[in-house]
């Protein structure tokens, strides 16, 4: 097992690249299972949670070859069961349900789990999938799904925290082949959404409504291969602004999508950093003074779940309380006791984590939770003064492309070592 160490206090400078995006990208890895023909997808990041679709994928059936950031995917023959073995790793596998329903009229696919961040449930994917005809069981800890011919319907996809964005990926993958008109309401709107619908385009399917609540797919016989570029990763994005203001640097985002982190560059120029847009490209620095501010996360084109962590990093710099609520997902603030190894004062009361800021860290040996927890612990190592351990970064490696090295770029000094014995022995 590998971890970061990290010498925090130096200031970021320097540009980064953003990589394709993961939340987009394995969605997409999946519909190329709704044709036989070959698919093309470019702008892959290279993954762990990517090479991990790749062997579901292939596990299915599928001929896959992923080669310098392009993925060919043939499905011309397939089979309908998704193995608990692979899809109890990542949650994003479960998007193979809608697909192999609509091309196989079945599916028998591992049920995916909760994780730290959440229970999880999948009621909105199997009711989405049940008004287009499914007949669904739940059978051994497998979703075990039938439908000859799915067929057009009007559903509500609407759950306790709003909408469900792989819950609406599995329903509009799963209405393209289905005979007659779907309309999804309360369909999720996020940028990864709209890609694995203009890569569904690039297929053949018919859709409208991308981008809205109100997503309407008219079912067609067939789909055919396509190439398509997938979407820079709009949370690596921010995860990079915000290191810059944490370490009072400057960093140019480049490749980045500025009109899809309005709300992260609202709340950093609340909070006091210098944000200019040139082009694709972000330039992030810190200004004069950091100010506390309060966060509330919600689904697109709200503050995203996915940045709330870091940018709880950033409001234990800022002088003053701040209010960060999650409402997305019900158990995610892990990192913040490990922050508090750090020397930071947070309290988590309810739905809400309290963050006294302005005291200054000092580096410590924390462990990483899941994938955006871990960010936040390399963020804080950046920042904290001494050596910083962060274990487990295997989490990291499922969602950031090489991070030690894009920061070894920006001057960090972050090293990939292995896990120290006497912490092996804490495993
Ligand atoms: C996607 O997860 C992302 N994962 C998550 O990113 C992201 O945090 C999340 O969307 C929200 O933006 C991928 O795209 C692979 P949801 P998803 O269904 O689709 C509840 C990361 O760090 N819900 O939109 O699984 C659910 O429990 C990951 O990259 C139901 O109640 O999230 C949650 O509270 C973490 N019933 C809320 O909805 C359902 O059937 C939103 O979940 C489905 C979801």
């Amino acid at each position: 097992m590998e971890c970061y160490q990290i010498e925090g206090g130096i200031p970021l400078r320097g540009a980064v690249q953003v990589s394709g995006a993961k939340n987009a990208v394995l969605p997409i890895m999946a519909a190329a299972l709704l044709t036989p023909e070959p698919c093309v997808i470019r702008r892959v990041p290279d993954l762990s949670d990517v090479r991990l679709m790749c062997e579901i994928l292939t596990s299915l059936g599928a001929q896959v070859r992923l080669a310098e950031g392009t993925l060919t995917i043939q499905a011309p023959n397939l089979e309908g069961h998704a193995d608990y073995k692979l899809v109890r790793q990542m949650r994003g596998s479960f998007c193979v349900l809608g697909p192999l329903l609509a091309r196989l009229g079945r599916a028998h696919v591992s049920l995916p789990g909760g994780c730290v961040i959440g229970s999880r449930p999948i009621d909105l994917h199997l009711k989405g999938l049940r008004a287009l005809g499914a007949s669904i069981a739940i059978e051994r800890g497998y979703v075990c799904a039938e439908a000859p011919r799915l067929a057009g319907a009007e559903l509500f996809l609407g759950g306790r925290a709003g909408t469900t964005v792989l819950g609406t990926a599995n329903v509009m993958m799963a209405a393209t082949l289905a005979k007659g008109v779907t309309l999804i309401e309360s369909a999720a709107c996020e940028p990864e959404v709209v890609d694995l619908a203009g890569f569904l385009v690039a297929m053949g399917a018919k859709i409208s409504g991308v981008g809205s609540p109100f997503l309407t797919i008219t079912g067609v016989n067939e789909l055919h291969g396509a190439e398509y570029e997938v979407i820079p990763d709009r949370i690596e994005a921010a995860t990079y602004a915000i290191a810059a203001a944490a370490t009072n640097g400057e960093v140019a985002i480049q490749n980045a999508r500025p009109d899809h982190l309005h709300a992260v560059v609202d709340k950093l120029r609340e909070a006091g950093a210098e944000v200019e847009r040139q082009g694709s490209a972000l330039l992030v620095r810190r200004g004069p003074r950091l100010a506390p501010v309060d966060v509330t996360t919600q689904p697109y084109a709200g503050f995203p779940t996915d940045v709330q962590a870091q940018m709880m990093v950033l409001m234990t710099l800022a002088p003053g309380i701040s209010i960060i609520t999650e409402r997305v997902f019900e158990a995610r603030f892990t990192h913040a006791a490990e922050l508090a190894r750090l020397g930071a004062d947070i309290v988590v009361e309810g739905p809400s984590a309290i963050v006294k800021g302005g005291l200054p860290l000092s580096g410590a040996r924390v462990m990483a939770s899941d994938l955006r927890a871990s960010a936040a612990l390399v963020l804080a190592g950046l920042v904290a003064e001494g050596p910083t351990l962060v274990r487990r970064i295997y989490h990291l490696d499922r969602g950031y492309v090489s991070m030690d090295e894009k920061l070894r770029r920006l001057g960090a000094n972050v090293q990939r070592v292995p896990e120290p014995p006497e912490e092996l022995e804490l495993c």
